[in-house]
């Protein structure tokens, strides 16, 4: 589309200030902000404005049941190794690829660069790319085949992180077993609704949240290309959980041995009212409910075990058939909206301004498990297996997260 229509479609949503410094701008500048409005879907960013406010009161009323959950931790050691074993199996056939979802701004950490460079003060001076790597690597080396990787990126981070791999040789993995794809994003808002400007000529934009994985993997053509390697189901997790066990093949047996076409780890909170969401059935569908939403006396629910009702925090750790994947990429969700300080352009000047309550848009990953007719839940022990990495200090730390990873690489770290 050229500028007379683009311009025209930006007015009719009232986004014409995009265009206001579009007659100072090189040959080259104009043709970045075409497309980057050209690429805007500017109903969707109508809406997303207009239902600000009632998110919330749609799902509240939605009846809550708690879900099923296979505690791992209470297993005997003969059934966990027979769980292990198929998984083994499974894995050593090339049958499950590892993705990694480090789309992510890790504005909290404050850390220039993607997360995954970060190093959180191992002896070794890994970083968490290095140190999910070096699981791959063992539990490869036990499969008898090395279990391919793909790593989602986003449009922010993508060229930084390529490079790092570079640089660092794909941690001797080879480069052919690892696949980078970036996200799609979304544009910011302010509060009047104007969508952002990130300097004169370029809209700013922010990746569209964990759940947008699915899509972008359709959009990269990669279901297919898995499938073309044999691959059937994906693991999945994010960057900044530095205890993750990468492929573990005890939670793909879990998958193989259940049934279940998906499956997500959890562990149990640790006081009724811990910030963090929780597994439980939605209107008969399989759901996470966040810890703003659950009412105080279903948060504070115990069986007859002592053991929360409602307590089986999701870890952002799950496995996926490929198909039920895919299905998944087709399916639109709702975008959350989070209130953040964002620097742009200020639309009189073009001088970048920090603004305190702008708006951008995610999407949660856990919002599709209501297509699925079932979830596992997978119950593991916190300590063995959660060290997060989301502030620079105190709670969720690289300094949390390193005592953690010390304590149980004691060897290797
Ligand atoms: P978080 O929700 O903790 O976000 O992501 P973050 O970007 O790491 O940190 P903050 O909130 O800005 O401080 C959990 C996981 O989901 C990935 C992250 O990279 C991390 O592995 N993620 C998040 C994406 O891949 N894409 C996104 O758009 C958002």
């Amino acid at each position: 589309m050229a500028l007379p229509e683009l311009l025209n479609k930006a007015k009719t949503f009232g986004q014409e200030k995009l265009f206001n410094f579009y007659e100072e701008l090189t040959d080259e500048q104009k043709k970045i902000l075409l497309t980057d409005v050209q690429n805007i879907d500017f109903n969707l960013m109508q809406d997303l404005f207009k239902n600000l406010t009632n998110t919330k009161e749609e799902t509240a009323e939605t009846e809550i049941a708690p879900i099923p959950c296979t505690d791992a931790t209470s297993m005997c050691e003969e059934e966990r190794k027979r769980l292990y074993d198929k998984g083994l199996q499974v894995l050593g056939e090339g049958k499950m690829a590892a993705l990694t979802m480090a789309g992510g701004q890790g504005t909290r950490l404050g850390h220039t660069g993607p997360k995954g460079t970060y190093d959180i003060g191992l002896p070794s001076h890994k970083s968490l790319f290095e140190i999910q790597c070096c699981g791959l690597k063992e539990v490869s080396a036990q499969a008898g085949c090395k279990v391919q990787w793909y790593i989602m990126t986003s449009h922010i981070n993508h060229k930084d992180t390529v490079e790092f791999f570079e640089k660092n040789n794909y941690f001797d993995y080879g480069k052919e077993n690892i696949t980078f794809f970036p996200q799609t994003m979304i544009p910011a808002m302010d509060r009047d609704g104007n969508i952002l400007l990130e300097n004169k000529y370029t809209v700013l934009k922010s990746p569209n949240g964990n759940g947008g994985l699915f899509a972008s993997l359709k959009n990269a053509g990669l279901f297919e290309k898995m499938r073309d390697k044999g691959i059937s189901r994906i693991f999945i997790c994010g960057i900044d959980n530095c205890l993750v066990k990468m492929a573990d093949p005890l939670f793909l047996g879990f998958l193989e041995d259940s049934g279940h076409k998906a499956v997500a780890k959890s562990f149990i909170k640790r006081t009724a009212d811990e910030k963090a969401g929780v597994f439980c059935r939605r209107g008969g569908k399989p759901t996470v409910i966040e810890y703003t939403e659950i009412p105080l006396e279903l948060a504070e629910l115990k069986d007859d075990a002592g053991v929360w009702v409602y307590g089986d925090t999701n870890v952002l750790n799950y496995i996926f058939d490929i198909d039920v994947a895919e299905s998944l990429a087709e399916v639109g969700m709702s975008y959350h909206i989070a209130v953040k300080k964002l620097n742009c352009a200020d639309f009189a000047t073009g001088e970048t301004v920090v603004i305190p309550n702008g708006y951008k848009f995610e999407l949660f990953l856990f919002d599709a498990f209501s297509q699925l007719d079932s979830l596992g839940v997978f119950r593991i022990e916190r300590k063995e297996e959660f060290a997060p990495v989301k502030n620079p200090t105190g709670v969720d730390s690289a300094e949390s997260a390193r005592e953690m990873y010390m304590a149980i690489h004691k060897e290797e770290n």
